[in-house]
């Protein structure tokens, strides 16, 4: 097989380097996107009078059926042959003859790969998009269903306060809304247009960059040509997308590890998303939740990854960049597949409102005795230091809050009255919370009803 770059060699390459230095076995990934790109490159040619009409329409119909081949699997890749670029060109003028060779006029592939990777990470990025909405639909919907659930808030993973359910699936639907916020602000990084740029200097056609933008759906073009070829900043925006939005699936799926154990026992995964144990007949594990923790890793690792690779690059296009794509394809896989799998938790899963429930009387209320005492005009950090001392006298008499009467109460402090009672009673407790944000139910409501517009619901 001929190599388009074989003219000044005299010397076959060495089959080690042509596996070491192969990129096919994975760009093949971006041989849609590589033939979307020629074709508008052709228009673009044509306009320039690179190429006439006659021939224009050749390579069109051509790289059509290439394309036809491509999506039946009717298409055979080379190693041989590099890359996928050098693949469709090779086989292009194997079809059409010398007019295939006429494509990559005007073009490297160095401004060609970089146009790909945009293109398919446009695309991409929807499908990201459109993942964490349909999580945070669900997340939303549980919201609703456990509007009536009170139970406790957790600081330092010890009891703080008491809050409703809702709040709880409330908070990681706004965590999934910033990611989308990161993924629609790298999609505006990614959507500028490198070819035009050649090998690094800019080409010496009569390219009208703007015109094969527009025809590639390009917001805007990537101005400077050393820039467009060297820079991989599109794909660290893109990673870092995906390693926060893994960062914030490892902590739900850690907290629903957590909850879903015999000690916890606040939810309950169906079978058909356990798996279980090779040894031990009882167990039903959370791997799927697991794994979700475990993946975040890998986001991580591609994101570093590209960096070091990037890291003292000197300008402008390197082959060192061939390793941008793993990583690029390895967390929009793998980031995709998690949403996926936490989406399909949340749906599964049941919430046992009997486990969650804090008792009457739960020290979590403490924070709300003080601050009754502060409305009767105590400084805060003296009513903080009453309460202390009230919850410190109940560890050491083995007693709850609930067992205190109102004189009991008042022993530790005159101001209180009968109406601090009603601070034992958690879900009263949590309504108090009527800040914007807080827990309390007509908060929640309200905070329901701002989402499901967010979302268009
Ligand atoms: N396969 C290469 C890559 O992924 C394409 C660009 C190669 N350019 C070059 N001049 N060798 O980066």
């Amino acid at each position: 097989m001929q190599k388009p770059w074989e003219g000044r060699f005299r010397e076959k390459t060495q089959e080690f380097v042509e596996k070491f230095t192969q990129s096919v076995s994975f760009d093949k990934r971006l041989a849609l996107e590589d033939i979307e790109q020629s074709l508008a490159h052709v228009k673009t040619l044509l306009r320039a009078k690179v190429l006439s009409q006659e021939e224009a329409d050749t390579l069109k119909k051509a790289l059509e059926e290439i394309k036809q081949d491509l999506q039946r699997g009717n298409f055979q890749l080379r190693e041989e042959l590099e890359d996928v670029h050098m693949n469709i060109e090779a086989e292009l003028t194997r079809r059409i003859g010398e007019l295939g060779g006429k494509l990559h006029t005007a073009r490297s592939r160095n401004d060609q790969v970089a146009t790909d990777e945009r293109l398919y990470i446009k695309r991409e990025i929807k499908e990201c998009i459109r993942h964490l909405k349909d999580m945070r639909r669900e997340l939303i919907r549980l919201a609703e269903n456990s509007l009536e659930i009170v139970v406790p808030a957790y600081t330092h993973l010890q009891r703080a306060q008491p809050i409703r359910l809702s709040h709880y699936f409330l908070a990681y639907r706004e965590m999934f809304l910033s990611d989308e916020l990161r993924f629609v602000d790298a999609y505006r990084k990614v959507d500028a247009l490198p070819l035009g740029s050649g090998a690094v200097a800019g080409v010496d056609f009569p390219l009208d960059r703007f015109f094969t933008a527009e025809e590639l759906g390009f917001r805007t073009l990537v101005r400077n040509s050393i820039y467009a070829t060297a820079d991989r900043d599109y794909i660290l925006d893109t990673l870092y997308a995906c390693a926060t939005v893994g960062t914030h699936l490892s902590r739900m799926a850690e907290d629903l590890i957590l909850w879903s154990t015999e000690e916890f026992g606040f939810v309950e995964l169906p079978d058909r998303l356990c798996t279980g144990s090779s040894i031990m007949p009882q167990k039903k594990n959370p791997d799927i939740l697991e794994l979700i923790r475990g993946k975040t890793g890998r986001l991580y690792g591609n994101l570093i990854s590209l960096f070091t690779v990037l890291k003292g690059l000197p300008m402008a296009y390197n082959r060192d960049l061939q390793e941008d794509k793993e990583p690029l394809f390895d967390s929009l896989d793998t980031v995709k597949a998690c949403i996926k799998g936490m989406t399909l938790v949340l749906e599964g899963m049941s919430v046992r409102a009997e486990r969650m429930m804090p008792q009457l009387g739960d020290p979590m209320v403490a924070t709300d005795l003080a601050n009754y005492l502060v409305n009767k005009g105590l400084p805060f950090r003296e009513a903080h230091r009453t309460v202390g001392n009230l919850i410190a006298y109940l560890i050491s008499e083995g007693k709850s809050l609930k067992d205190l009467n109102l004189k009991d109460l008042k022993e530790f402090s005159s101001l209180f009255e009968e109406d601090a009672l009603k601070l034992l009673d958690p879900k009263w407790v949590a309504d108090r919370r009527k800040t914007y944000g807080g827990t309390a139910k007509e908060e929640l409501l309200r905070q329901i009803e701002i989402a499901k517009r967010e979302e268009g619901i």
